[in-house]
């Protein structure tokens, strides 16, 4: 850390940033988590909207046959939502009132509602400071005999240690149900994220690395599981029932109990399957956005988000750079305005749930400090694959004329 003498606060032109008083980095604000669709998937929405059939049907069950096959798994249900597939997950799981379930108080509030919505009780353990990803010791210190489950979010892209938590499970005789939104494209030896515990969730969101604008998908290797998740995607309507107004003609169906309405339209997954089709080539875009902006932040206040472990794969979903705000004279927001000034979205991933009010019920008085490290330092910049070389100069440009001026 400390400052490089070779980096200028002042533009390219030898103007001064907007911050001091001077024009923005860039005229044209910088979305954060732009989406990058393609030719593709405008021309398969076309064709959908064209063939009269664009509910749940034939181009649903193709993204979910791709999406098997691109993770290597049994089985894959698609749904309207990561929400919808944690939510039907610990359901299908027959967790419920006075089960606790174990999960990370880094992560997005929908982790906890699912927890919440199938009537269990969320119980938190930390997450370690440098890879944001639940601490296995720290699960093993909140397990009660009511403890029915995990739910490890993949933080950032990150894989959790699945052989360690899996490890506890089994020794507990635990459920896993791995929270793989920003996961899509990490691997732990070569195996997919969403395959390690029983079932794994996924989100096709507009900011994820697979957008269908809404969407979400489960992975499980049990077909029971699988046959419960598709019936109570659709109102608890016996499988296939979307085949009901197919050109096979109507077809009886029998309700076997009051399940929810969940399911993704053909609509969408006409966006999930080119967007799939361009995954691998999207995350060498990303990879190399993150290889400028480790290289450029190098000699900052601020800490790089920690490197893969060995023998896995990051899905370089978020680009979480930790301010060192104890070598900075402004806080986190402060530089998050900043960023806005000069025209760049950013993001905040997250501030720890365990800080909102409404989750403090289920940990009355517990500090998080890997989480609470995190939450007041962490600022999430533009990583997306639709990003020009010129748009990426800008982040780093923005972020290292504000971390020189404002350092301490
Ligand atoms: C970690 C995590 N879990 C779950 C979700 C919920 O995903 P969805 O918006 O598809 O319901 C998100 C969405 O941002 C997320 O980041």
């Amino acid at each position: 850390m400390g400052n490089s003498a070779s980096i200028s606060i002042l533009k390219p032109d030898g103007t001064l940033p907007a911050i001091v008083g001077g024009d923005p980095v860039r005229a044209k604000f910088l979305v954060f988590g732009a989406p990058d669709l393609g030719e593709a998937e405008i021309q398969e929405v076309v064709d959908t909207l064209r063939s009269g059939w664009i509910g749940s049907g034939p181009k649903v069950a193709r993204f979910e046959q791709q999406f098997a096959e691109y993770q290597g798994a049994a089985h894959a249900i698609a749904v309207n939502s990561c929400t919808a597939a944690l939510h039907l997950s610990l359901l299908s799981l027959g967790i419920g009132a006075g089960d606790e379930v174990v999960t990370t108080p880094m992560t997005f509030c929908a982790t906890v509602n699912a927890i919440l919505h199938a009537g269990a009780t969320p119980v938190f353990a930390d997450c370690d400071p440098r890879t944001m990803n639940i601490d296995p010791q720290a699960v093993r210190d909140v397990i009660t005999p009511r403890t029915k489950a995990i739910v490890p979010v993949h933080f950032a892209g990150r894989p959790c240690d699945m052989p360690a938590l899996m490890e506890i499970a089994r020794e507990h005789d635990l459920k896993v149900v791995e929270d793989c939104a920003h996961a899509i494209e990490a691997r732990i030896g070569g195996k997919s994220m969403g395959t390690f515990g029983d079932l794994g969730c996924f989100s096709f969101y507009v900011t994820k690395n697979v957008v269908t604008a809404e969407g979400g998908m489960v992975l499980t290797g049990n077909a029971g599981y699988e046959s419960t998740i598709k019936t109570s995607a659709l109102h608890g309507m016996s499988k296939d029932a979307w085949k009901r107004f197919d050109d096979e003609g109507y077809q009886h169906y029998e309700v076997t109990h009051a399940g929810f309405k969940y399911n993704m339209t053909d609509v969408q997954a006409s966006l999930g399957i080119h967007q799939l089709a361009r995954v691998e080539e999207n995350l060498a875009r990303r990879e190399d956005l993150w290889r400028q902006y480790d290289e450029g932040f190098a000699d900052l206040p601020c800490f790089l988000p920690a490197a893969p472990a060995q023998d896995t794969r990051h899905a370089r979903h978020l680009y979480t750079l930790l301010l060192d705000i104890d070598n900075l004279i402004v806080d986190r927001d402060f530089i998050l305005d900043a960023l806005l000034q000069e025209n760049i979205g950013t993001g905040v991933h997250y501030v720890a749930l365990t800080r909102h009010r409404f989750y403090q019920q289920f940990a009355p008085g517990v500090r998080f400090p890997g989480a609470e490290f995190i939450s007041d330092r962490t600022l999430s910049l533009p990583l997306g694959p639709g990003m020009s070389q010129r748009d990426a100069d800008d982040v780093i440009s923005a972020v290292q004329r504000l971390l020189i001026y404002f350092a301490a």
